[in-house]
């Protein structure tokens, strides 16, 4: 069964084949990416459709389409399984295009994925950010995630990055 997780505003489901154009305009934007070491071409959205498309069968299933009750896209949010500071984590991330920052979509957005991966059974789930993404920091705040430490992240230019963490019951 394909997954949708439904919010007040927003619904978060599978990617689709045609969701490509969608998915790379979000990752291309300059100003959305800006904390990236640079906004995604069209190889690399490609290929990071091409690993959301891949994962759906395999818990915790990866990235998925933010969109609102519209149908309209909006961003792009998941928790894959990565390597984040030599450690195997359950890592939440999250991408609201630029546009519609500022309506807290993104806290929306992460407060059910978190809660879904809980119910998943996942026990530790992280979400990490370079430290002056302030918009990231707070919603990871406004989560009520614990700041486990700061680490230099030589996946994104050595900045310095806060780890957050959330420790669910296992279910
Ligand atoms: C992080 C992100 C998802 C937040 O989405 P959003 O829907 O705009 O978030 P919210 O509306 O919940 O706002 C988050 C907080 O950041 C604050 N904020 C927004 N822009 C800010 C800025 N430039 N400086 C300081 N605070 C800022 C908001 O006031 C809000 O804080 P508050 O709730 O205490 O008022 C969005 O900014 C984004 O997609 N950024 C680019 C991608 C990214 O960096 N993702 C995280 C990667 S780790």
């Amino acid at each position: 069964m394909s997954i949708r997780i439904e919010t007040e505003r927003l619904r978060l489901r599978e990617y689709e084949r045609g969701d490509f154009n969608a998915l790379a305009a979000l990752l291309s934007d300059p100003i959305t990416m800006a904390h990236w070491p640079a906004p995604l071409d069209e190889t690399a959205a490609r290929a990071w459709h091409e690993r959301a498309l891949d994962h759906y069968g395999v818990p915790p299933y990866g990235r998925l389409a933010i969109e609102l009750k519209t149908g309209e896209y909006i961003g792009d949010a998941g928790i894959v399984r990565s390597v984040v500071d030599g450690r195997d984590e359950n890592d939440l991330g999250y991408i609201v295009h630029r546009r519609y920052w500022g309506r807290r979509y993104g806290l929306e957005t992460a407060r059910a994925l978190l809660d879904y991966g809980h119910r998943l059974g996942l026990v530790r789930v992280v979400a990490n950010m370079a430290s002056d993404n302030t918009p990231s920091v707070k919603v990871a705040e406004h989560l009520g995630l614990r700041l486990e430490r700061v680490f230099r992240n030589p996946r994104n230019r050595n900045l310095e990055t806060r780890l957050y963490v959330s420790v669910g019951q296992p279910t």
